[in-house]
């Protein structure tokens, strides 16, 4: 009896002990987070810097499925899950779930990066940002994994179409608005690749080795003008290794320059995979890897039980992650509706991409339509299967693209029904023939086929206008090629000549667009069209969007924000891409010996050419650039530069103004110019003005001086260029740096451990 009472009362104070020590335990958000900290097992904090993947008996995907990943949960610490879903051009998530196709999670694919940078337009990115920001919202996602903001290098890379732009600033610039648009819906971004992911070749093997100056003023300073003009929740570490070691395994990289010098507070996580050692990664404060496998756990338990890895440098990337769970709709119980405003956001869409198209050429005013143009022809598979989109992680699943002919059909134009019912049936064959993987992998591009003389002839009969458009697909895995990519194929540089030849000898124009991803090769056909606009990728709302510019709704205003040159062999990085692996090695490698001497740093340095410039694009308007003016002759901390755009054309336009700047000669090899500041007018009406104001900082002058590891502005005159692009300046200016300065002293770190033969400008 005594035994039966005495084992009564013990489980009775076990149970009170139980739910004690329960009530006691810190929850995150309520507690100290070193409280919560301090409660974790060792195997607990080992999870949580470990994707949610690692834990097989955990419901991973199940809160959003397509999602690209999760953070581990742990209930009793009142620590919940967050998601993590691609991508730049929109979130990608599965738009049906459970078979049930009664319920669609469809998303808004917007236009790619690169056609976003070409608006040159910050608002517009903001707008875009805010967008995609929203749709994470209310589709239960925490984290965006965008902007994507590696350099253009070799226009032969597979993920350009994810990235903004050959230019560090144009790059930063953009990428920051896209930030503080996503960021400002309450959730949270991951710039990415974070660095020198300029490669899809052996992407996770390739070791980039590089400059510590080309690092510091191209490659880098992209991330970190974003970091400092915007605060993004999380950094991606790349897959690539840079001058020997993983990037996610460099706490020079991400210690010293990410946090230290640049004063990121984020976290930082791998690549899908990315990187090899998950001890060296915890060391050099990249805090979560993803998507997480069980032997990275285990690796991290057993690293801190054999004093490999110090509990306290694991608590430190725990610590990251909980603040980073703390910010995320998740942890506040966000009640997400899966209700976007899709309607809304198609507007947006549509906006951004009529910004962002690039009017090559314009001969004798082709576009606009002239009034008398009703009927038009439309050749190429794209005309009727336009490419919203680039392939991969970037890819998003959206419920539509508006295509040419609906989009002509919508604003009152007819389109030759013949060749409607051609394209229709050769397009289903070729979808029959070759049915799409999954939206991930299918490129959506079909090779066009030749067209018989009889029916251009009739064409040419029957049509006002012709419009042929040539499309390019590419995506993450693999980079482009030369033939049939790069290069038109046969068919297409026949039909450009066909089509041309038909419509010109009835007296009619033609119209090339570009429906691609990445920059192609111009220079041998595009004397034959009469003119040729860039539609890039446009998002879900391209074929609307070509309509709004082609019929005069919209004068066009994006720039090139990555040159097209006049051929491969141009390009400063021909030699050097994709790399290859040394004799004997089975390491592949790349060495961007082009150094500093990246796109149009290159071209009018070296006085190379280009077909289209950096900065270039027509307009169905006129500009006038007058009235420079700098505040001071000399250089006293910062300087202004004014100047007065005004349209004296016959349409309203927007036009984008350019400032590059040249230094003097100095110890350092400088590009002839480098642009340092741009800005993107209001509609201007006909007749109207405004004045543009530009400022610059020390850093503006400088160039990064590995020796001494400091940014030097060189003492003597630079120039001031105000331009329409990087080629055509209108107005120029001087001023004096009466003496050297050192701008800024950082950490030496990042050098390559062998000598690079590195581009330099010719001694004359
Ligand atoms: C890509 C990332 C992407 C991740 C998750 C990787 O393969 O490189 O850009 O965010 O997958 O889908």
């Amino acid at each position: 009896m005594i035994k039966l009472i005495s084992l009564f009362l013990s489980s009775i104070l076990l149970v009170s002990m139980n739910s004690f020590s329960q009530e006691q335990l810190p929850q995150l958000g309520k507690s100290p987070i070193k409280d919560v900290i301090k409660a974790m097992t060792l195997e607990e904090k080992a999870s949580l810097v470990v994707g949610g993947s690692a834990n097989r008996s955990a419901q991973v995907h199940k809160k959003v499925p397509g999602a690209a990943g999760v953070t581990y949960a742990i209930p009793r610490l009142g620590i919940p899950s967050i998601v993590l879903a691609d991508g730049p051009a929109g979130l990608r998530i599965q738009p049906f779930r459970n078979a049930d196709s009664s319920v669609s999670y469809f998303c808004t694919g917007f236009p790619i990066e690169t056609m976003l940078a070409s608006t040159w337009n910050q608002q517009v990115l903001k707008n875009v940002g805010a967008a995609m920001g929203n749709e994470v919202k209310e589709y239960g996602v925490d984290v965006l994994l965008a902007p994507a903001l590696n350099n253009h290098r070799n226009l032969l890379g597979g993920r350009n179409f994810e990235y903004y732009s050959e230019d560090p600033l144009v790059t930063g610039k953009m990428a920051a608005a896209m930030v503080n648009g996503v960021q400002s819906q309450g959730v949270g971004t991951s710039i990415k690749h974070f660095a020198a992911n300029n490669h899809e070749w052996n992407r996770t093997t390739l070791n980039v080795i590089a400059g510590v100056r080309p690092l510091r003023e191209i490659y880098l300073r992209s991330f970190e003008i974003a970091v400092k003009e915007s605060d993004p929740w999380t950094v991606m570490s790349s897959y690539n290794l840079l001058n020997g070691t993983y990037t996610s395994e460099r706490a020079d990289l991400l210690s010293t320059v990410l946090r230290g010098e640049w004063g990121f507070k984020g976290l930082v996580m791998t690549d899908w995979g990315g990187g090899k050692d998950p001890v060296a990664q915890m060391k050099a404060a990249n805090d979560l890897l993803m998507p997480g496998t069980e032997n990275q756990i285990k690796t991290i338990i057993n690293a801190v039980n054999n004093k490999q890895l110090d509990e306290v440098v694991l608590d430190s990337n725990v610590e990251r992650v909980l603040a980073l769970v703390l910010k995320s709709p998740a942890f506040h119980d966000y009640k997400y509706s899966n209700k976007p405003d899709l309607k809304a956001h198609a507007k947006v869409a549509r906006d951004a991409a009529t910004e962002g198209m690039v009017l090559l050429k314009n001969q004798q005013l082709t576009l606009p339509f002239h009034k008398s143009v009703r009927r038009i022809a439309l050749f190429g598979n794209c005309s009727y299967d336009l490419i919203a989109g680039g392939t991969g992680s970037g890819n998003v699943n959206r419920s539509y693209v508006v295509s040419l002919p609906s989009a002509l059909t919508n604003a009152g134009y007819q389109y030759d029904q013949d060749l409607f019912s051609y394209y229709s049936n050769f397009l289903k064959q070729q979808k029959a023939n070759k049915p799409a993987k999954s939206p991930y992998q299918s490129t959506n591009q079909f090779p066009d086929e030749d067209v018989s003389a009889d029916k251009l002839e009739k064409a040419a009969t029957e049509n006002d206008i012709a419009i042929l458009t040539i499309g390019r697909n590419s995506g993450e895995g693999s980079d482009r090629k030369l033939d049939n990519d790069y290069y038109l194929s046969a068919v297409e540089s026949g039909l450009v000549k066909k089509v041309s030849d038909a419509f010109h000898a009835k007296g009619k124009k033609v119209v090339v667009l570009l429906n691609i991803g990445g920059v192609m090769e111009v220079s041998s056909w595009r004397d034959l069209p009469d003119a040729i606009l860039l539609t890039w990728q446009p998002g879900i709302e391209g074929g609307n969007a070509i309509v709004d510019v082609i019929s005069g709704k919209v004068n066009p205003s994006g720039k090139l924000a990555t040159t097209f040159p006049v051929d491969y062999k141009d390009i400063p990085s021909a030699r050097n891409f994709p790399g290859a692996a040394p004799a004997g090695s089975k390491s592949p490698q790349v060495r961007y010996e082009e150094g500093i001497y990246t796109g149009y740093r290159y071209y009018n340095s070296f006085h190379i050419n280009p077909a289209y410039e950096f900065g270039y694009g027509l307009s169905y308007t006129t500009f006038n650039y007058s009235g420079l003016k700098l505040s001071s002759s000399t250089f006293n901390r910062n300087m202004q530069a004014t100047i007065t755009v005004s349209n004296n054309g016959k349409v309203a336009g927007k036009e984008v103004v350019q400032l590059y700047l040249g230094a003097p000669k100095g110890k350092l090899d400088k590009p002839i110019s480098e642009l340092k500041g741009f800005a993107k007018t209001k509609l201007l009406k006909p007749g109207e003005s405004q004045e543009l104001t530009f400022k610059l900082l020390p850093m503006d002058l400088a160039s990064f001086d590995p020796p001494v590891s400091a940014w030097i502005a060189d003492a003597g005159k630079y120039t001031v260029s105000i331009g329409t692009s990087s080629r055509a300046i209108k107005l120029t200016g001087t001023f004096n740096l009466p003496k050297s300065i050192v701008v800024e002293k950082d950490a030496n770190v990042l050098q390559p451990q062998v000598t690079i033969s590195e581009m330099k400008l010719p001694t004359e």
